[in-house]
């Protein structure tokens, strides 16, 4: 008889005590597809005296996640305490420097300082095993770690947010304005009262800069990684770009250039036609092209309770199992640093949407504007807002919303353009800017 792994928790909120509710339920079949059983043997919490629906007869309360760490009764650590510091930080560094295996949720703290607790697992030999940090469920680090270990990954994308996919989905779907899909979401608990870490595009970028190491074996760093939000989305975006056959999403977007590695996050307009463009509401997505193979996507749940159990216990399955990868798939030292990539020589189409003033010589002003930059047109669309062709109406001063889809150009060409547009005062504002990722 193999003896059991004997599992300690740390934090048993919305993950944490769904994980003790799920190894609980699945015992027997854990313990066959294991050969050995799962045993948790000890958890701790802010507060003991919290009711938490869980029946904790049998397993010990340790006094705080360190102690925890340290207890000689434990063979593996699962973190679901979060956040970027202390206690979770020390909690997994001590449980790795003693040889003990470490499952862990949280994306910040592998994002910020992952490369030092896999230099930690390494060193002694445990696990760092982190599924759950990235789109939940979706078994999105296994596959880029181990199922597609043998391929050399081109670009990983996906929809990693989704409090910002489902503002975006009501936005387009009912005509809604951000803040007030931003205000359903926060009703409907999608969205925390601080809404920046996900709109402002940090939730993604942390999840990203994960993927990216796995993918590439770049140094997992948020720094790197260029992150902006959906705040400036209109309903008009929205329907421009299904107009245009194009969805509006906010991607997280790690690709290999002739250079480096580029890794972004912002909202993008994706082909209506793409896999992506048809994940909707709070589901996420994550599409890998490889070199040699068609794309693929997997989509699912990327958050809650349950959800993100089933990803920690798999986790924590590989332990008992015996199975040890390293933590991003290669040795750390073989892992390279990588700069946050810059923008302006980004190359791609792009939608670009401008308030026009009704005025003779104004499409000949933008037209020359853009061909200075050697910009290549690929559609326009230039209405009234009430729907009403411009050619059928002439002399109303109001300015006039024109839509332009650019050939792959780059993005200081289109900033430069825009900057002698406006210069040459024929828009009214700031003109709106979206990348397009084709597929
Ligand atoms: N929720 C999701 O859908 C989801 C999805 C993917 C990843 N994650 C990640 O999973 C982790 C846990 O998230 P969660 O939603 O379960 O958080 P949560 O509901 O806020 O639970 C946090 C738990 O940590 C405990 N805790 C907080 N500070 C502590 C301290 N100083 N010492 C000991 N325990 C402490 C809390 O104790 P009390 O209960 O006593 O307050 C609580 O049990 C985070 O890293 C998060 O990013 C969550």
């Amino acid at each position: 008889m193999v003896a059991p792994l004997k599992v300690g928790i740390a934090g048993l909120g919305t993950v944490g005590a769904e994980v003790v509710r799920l190894i609980e339920r699945q015992s027997s079949a854990l313990a066959v597809r294991c050969g050995r059983a799962v045993r948790v043997v000890a958890v701790t919490a802010r507060s003991n005296a919290k009711k938490r629906g869980l029946d904790l007869r049998g397993i010990a309360w340790a006094s705080d996640p360190l102690s925890l760490a340290k207890s000689h009764e434990v063979d593996c650590l699962v973190e679901l305490i979060g956040g970027v510091g202390d206690p979770a930080l020390s909690a997994i560094e001590t449980a790795l420097k003693s040889g003990k295996s470490v499952v862990t949720a949280n994306k910040a703290l592998i994002a910020r300082h992952g490369v030092r607790l896999a230099k930690a697992a390494e060193a002694r030999g445990g696990a760092l095993n982190f599924e759950a940090a990235v789109g939940a469920a979706i078994p999105i680090v296994k596959t880029l770690r181990e199922a597609l270990a043998a391929t050399s990954v081109q670009r990983v994308y996906g929809i990693l947010n989704g409090t910002c996919n489902y503002i975006l989905t009501r936005m387009e779907q009912e005509g809604l304005s951000f803040a007030e899909c931003l205000k359903d979401a926060q009703r409907l608990g999608y969205a925390e009262a601080d809404p920046s870490f996900d709109i402002d595009g940090h939730d993604t970028a942390q999840k990203l800069a994960i993927l990216a190491s796995l993918a590439f074996g770049t140094k997992v760093a948020q720094s790197a990684v260029y992150a902006e939000g959906i705040s400036s989305i209109t309903p008009e975006d929205l329907r421009a770009a299904a107009e245009l056959g194009y969805r509006v999403k906010l991607l997280g977007v790690a690709v290999r250039t002739p250079k480096s590695i580029e890794q972004r996050v912002h909202p993008t307009m994706v082909p209506k036609s793409s896999s992506i463009a048809q994940v909707m509401g709070v589901t996420n997505a994550v599409t890998i092209d490889g070199e040699g193979i068609p794309p693929i996507t997997l989509v699912g749940p990327g958050a809650g309770g349950a959800a993100t159990a089933s990803a920690v216990v798999a986790d924590i399955m590989d332990i008992a199992r015996g199975v040890c990868t390293l933590p991003f798939g290669r040795p750390v030292e073989r892992l390279h640093t990588t700069e946050k990539a810059p923008m302006e020589r980004h190359e791609g189409g792009y939608y670009i949407r401008l308030l026009a003033r009704d005025q003779p010589g104004t499409a000949a002003a933008i037209a020359t504007r853009l061909a200075e930059q050697k910009i290549s047109i690929e559609s326009i669309v230039q209405r009234h807002p009430n729907g009403v062709d411009l050619a059928h109406i002439s002399g109303k001063s109001s300015p006039v919303p024109v839509i332009l889809i650019t050939y792959a150009t780059y993005e200081d060409a289109v900033y430069r353009a825009l900057k002698a547009v406006q210069r040459d005062k024929v828009i009214s504002g700031r003109p709106q800017v979206i990348r397009i990722e084709k597929n």
